[in-house]
């Protein structure tokens, strides 16, 4: 279904720490974990890992340390089948990310940026090849890393998909026109000072991130709510689909992945926020960040 799209992620790499506990500690609280493990993460290995596994032909885009986990991390992308040739492995040390979870599935994540605040801009716009028909990128390395990767994406005719996590206030103004920008609701906090709370709100931070982004569709992923998506004209909502959570992380990265996979095979934006939905509610019930991206037939066996 999608093994004919070619598509590049610039992004964040990292090993993930995951400990679970019944709840997350207060400050000054300890905790006594009931479990803990290391997963295979970052915001743009995840997204890169969802979209192989739906199927389509992947580079990622990014950097590593010449260290275990880097090495480890760079085996594992390659192992998913996706081209790791454009990850440099010269950083000073691995991106970690230690994300707490709670007894509903619910995460806390500090990330140490490591190699991956150290990408070059010029060699990342370099390592996107010209037959690249989507671009992925996010917010978890350098702002200058993602302007320049989407603006040569724009300017060269490539579907490029903005997911705007981490939370933070990027200055989309630097890169007008791209085709999706994708936050969810604290990122959406981050970038408008509005809280999607409700319809209005919905509105009115799309409203903003629109004019502030030019891009052509804000989808804002909101959580066990679903998506919005506003066209510049209309909103509308897509409902979740009911399924049940154990771990939230990595599921807007799931969301995302699939949502820009299907609408760079179909032109239908509507279809790609309900795919992006089937994505994510799947791997909101599964354990681990790339562990738990689905595959096509899980996806499209969803109704
Ligand atoms: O979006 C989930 C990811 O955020 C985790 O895999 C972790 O590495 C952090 O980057």
């Amino acid at each position: 279904m999608y093994k004919n799209i070619k598509a590049a992620v610039a992004g964040s790499i990292n090993m993930d720490l995951i400990l679970k506990a019944p709840h997350i500690p207060e400050c000054g609280e300890n905790v006594v974990g009931s479990d803990y493990g290391y997963a295979n993460g970052g915001k743009g290995a995840n997204q890169a890992t969802a979209l192989a596994k739906l199927g389509a032909k992947v580079k990622m885009i990014g950097k590593v340390a010449d260290d275990a986990n880097g090495r480890k991390l760079v085996e594992n992308l390659e192992k998913n089948g996706i081209d790791a040739s454009g990850v440099a492995k010269d950083g000073t040390q691995t991106g970690l990310a230690a994300i707490l979870l709670d007894g509903e599935g619910r995460n806390r994540i500090i990330v140490y940026e490591g190699a991956n605040a150290q990408i070059n801009p010029k060699e990342a716009v370099e390592a996107i090849d010209a037959d690249t028909q989507l671009l992925l990128v996010q917010f978890e390395t350098s702002e200058d890393v993602v302007t320049a990767v989407v603006n040569h994406a724009i300017e060269s005719g490539i579907t490029t998909v903005i997911d705007c996590g981490p939370a933070k206030n990027f200055a989309l103004e630097k890169m007008q026109g791209a085709t999706i920008l994708s936050p969810n609701e604290s990122e959406t906090k981050a970038l408008t000072g509005i809280d999607p709370k409700n319809e209005a709100d919905v509105l009115q931070a799309s409203v903003i991130l629109k004019e502030r982004s030019k891009a052509e569709f804000i989808v804002l992923k909101l959580g066990e709510r679903g998506c919005s998506l506003y066209d510049g004209k209309e909103l509308k909502f897509f409902s979740a689909f009911e399924s049940k959570v154990v771990d939230t992380t990595a599921a807007g990265d799931c969301f995302t992945a699939a949502l820009a996979l299907e609408y760079v095979r179909s032109g239908n934006i509507e279809k790609a926020c309900i795919t992006g939905n089937k994505a994510g509610s799947i791997a909101v019930s599964r354990l681990g960040a790339e562990n738990s991206m689905p595959t096509v037939d899980e996806v499209f066996g969803l109704n």
